[in-house]
């Protein structure tokens, strides 16, 4: 089939492996590449940066639109910029991490956020990755995968790529990050309609990778 207009959807909790899987697969099949959590803690960073409580919704509203993001959809080099800045490695900070749960359940901040990624998936083939992908931001995906992990295997790696040797604070991290992203009112975490549930606890990158890459490639069902 024509991948050039190919939209998947890859959803799930934090530390899944989700980066490097989607990241793999567009490359493989040459398609763009979207990382939306960048986008909400590129937003989480800013309001960091300009004093505002993350905790009150209406400052956090009050400044949904301010912030002026760019993001670069090359797989192989994602980049995501703030008023021309690129903050790819700021956003990864532990500020950020605890800053973007309560940021990211601000509805203004989420209309925002979704209307900028319909505009850049609207463009063409590409695999995005977040939490609400397959159920509100692009429910027509023609492929939406699901993917999970045991807490234990995820703190594991995040730990790894952050390279930390804390692996319980890790866990106690993302854990709490599971917790406020299922709970929340607006788009919470939740499997989407038609999507693939793939535990990656046992499996390698490449397992992975080829899994969805199959089912990217597979004939339709007629
Ligand atoms: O994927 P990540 O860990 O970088 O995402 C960071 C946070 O952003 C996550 O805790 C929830 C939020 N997020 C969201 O609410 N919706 C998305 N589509 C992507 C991320």
């Amino acid at each position: 089939g024509d991948l050039s207009s190919l939209v998947v959807a890859v959803d799930g909790t934090s530390g899944s492996g989700k980066s490097s899987t989607c990241r793999a697969v567009a490359e493989r099949l040459g398609l763009r590449y979207l990382d939306t959590g960048a986008m909400y803690r590129a937003v989480s960073w800013w309001m960091l940066q300009h004093d505002v409580d993350v905790d009150e919704v209406d400052e956090v509203t009050a400044h949904a639109h301010t912030p002026q993001l760019e993001s670069g959809t090359d797989p192989r080099r994602p980049t995501i910029t703030l008023d021309g800045v690129d903050v790819s490695v700021e956003i990864r900070s532990d500020a950020v991490n605890a800053a973007v749960s309560p940021v990211s359940t601000v509805p203004a901040v989420r209309a925002r956020l979704v209307e900028l990624q319909r505009d850049i998936i609207g463009a063409g083939g590409i695999v995005v990755e977040g939490r609400d992908i397959g159920s509100v931001v692009w429910p027509a995906a023609r492929l939406k995968v699901f993917l999970t992990a045991d807490p234990s295997a995820r703190a594991a790696r995040r730990a790894a790529e952050a390279g930390s040797t804390d692996v319980t604070a890790t866990q106690e991290s993302l854990l709490n990050r599971d917790r406020i992203d299922s709970g929340r009112a607006v788009a919470p975490l939740t499997m989407a309609d038609g999507a693939v549930h793939i535990d990656t606890t046992d499996l390698s990158l490449d397992e992975v990778v080829d899994l969805i890459v199959g089912l990217a490639t597979a004939p339709a069902e007629a």
